[in-house]
């Protein structure tokens, strides 16, 4: 397991906390592959019933590492991690909590798209900055936040590139509650989830959450567009801008 991600569990709730501070949270293919192997553990273990993502004080996570885009754009082969980190995370069979104190930035955004509840701080930012990096939206976001927040709302964050604070984030939305104590009421909600009984708790779920399907398959149509947009001129160049500040 990378050091990167934590992973505690108690009393029926797994908690997966990104834990790189020094990078602000930005998740690099080690980081993806702890916590995929970390949902399928507790995907696999009966006695967890729930999941918490949770970062570090002012970093939830600022994305995924543009190090590793720029590997690509540079003619590395395309890692699996994150092809096999969305699917994951979208038809994970628990429930999913988060807890964002700071940034929220591209990844660290559409994964909330994933989550049942997502509790915030008030200072934090939820920002998607895809078009500026030459690149386009992941995770099934293109499909998600327009059903979630209305069109408009949906291009502003994923097109226009608009940060939302975290008034704006619960008013589309992207998250249930603004805490002083994201952390603590994350907790709590896993908590009282985690004592449902299972089979309702599953079934519940599936029948808000819906067919994952079309979820999925988008995901594949923007992983595909996505990956050609990481070696395109115009992502090359962003990557580079922000390498090279
Ligand atoms: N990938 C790689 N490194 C990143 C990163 C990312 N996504 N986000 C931050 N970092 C690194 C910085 O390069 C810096 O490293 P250094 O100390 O070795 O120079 C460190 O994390 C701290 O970041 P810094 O930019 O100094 O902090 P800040 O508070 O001034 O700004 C951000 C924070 C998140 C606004 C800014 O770092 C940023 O814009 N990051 C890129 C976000 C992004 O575009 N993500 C991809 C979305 S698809």
């Amino acid at each position: 397991m990378s050091d990167l991600i934590q992973t505690t569990s108690r009393d029926g709730v797994t908690t997966i906390r990104m834990n790189r501070a020094d990078k602000k949270n930005a998740i690099n293919r080690e980081m993806y592959r702890a916590m995929t192997d970390a949902l399928a553990e507790a995907s696999a273990d009966p006695a967890i019933r729930a999941v918490v993502f949770a970062g570090v004080p002012g970093a939830f996570s600022a994305g995924n590492d543009i190090k590793d885009f720029m590997a690509i754009a540079e003619g590395g082969a395309l890692p699996g991690e994150v092809a096999t980190f969305l699917p994951a995370i979208a038809s994970f069979d628990k429930p999913l909590v988060a807890a964002v104190d700071g940034l929220a930035i591209g990844i660290g955004t559409t994964l909330l798209m994933h989550c049942d509840l997502a509790f915030a701080s008030p200072g934090s930012l939820f920002k998607t900055p895809f078009l500026d990096l030459g690149v386009t939206p992941e995770a099934a976001s293109s499909l998600i936040a327009p059903r979630m927040m209305g069109d408009q709302r949906a291009f502003a964050l994923l097109v226009l590139g608009d940060g939302f604070d975290a008034a704006a984030a619960r008013a589309a939305g992207l998250i249930y509650k603004v805490t002083e104590d994201p952390e603590a009421e994350a907790a709590k909600a896993a908590a009282s989830l985690a004592k449902k009984p299972p089979e309702a708790l599953r079934i519940a779920r599936d029948l808000l959450r819906g067919r994952r399907e079309d979820v999925l398959k988008r995901m594949d149509e923007e992983m595909q567009i996505f990956s050609a947009r990481l070696r395109s001129t115009e992502a090359r160049a962003a990557f580079a801008a922000f390498l090279n500040r």
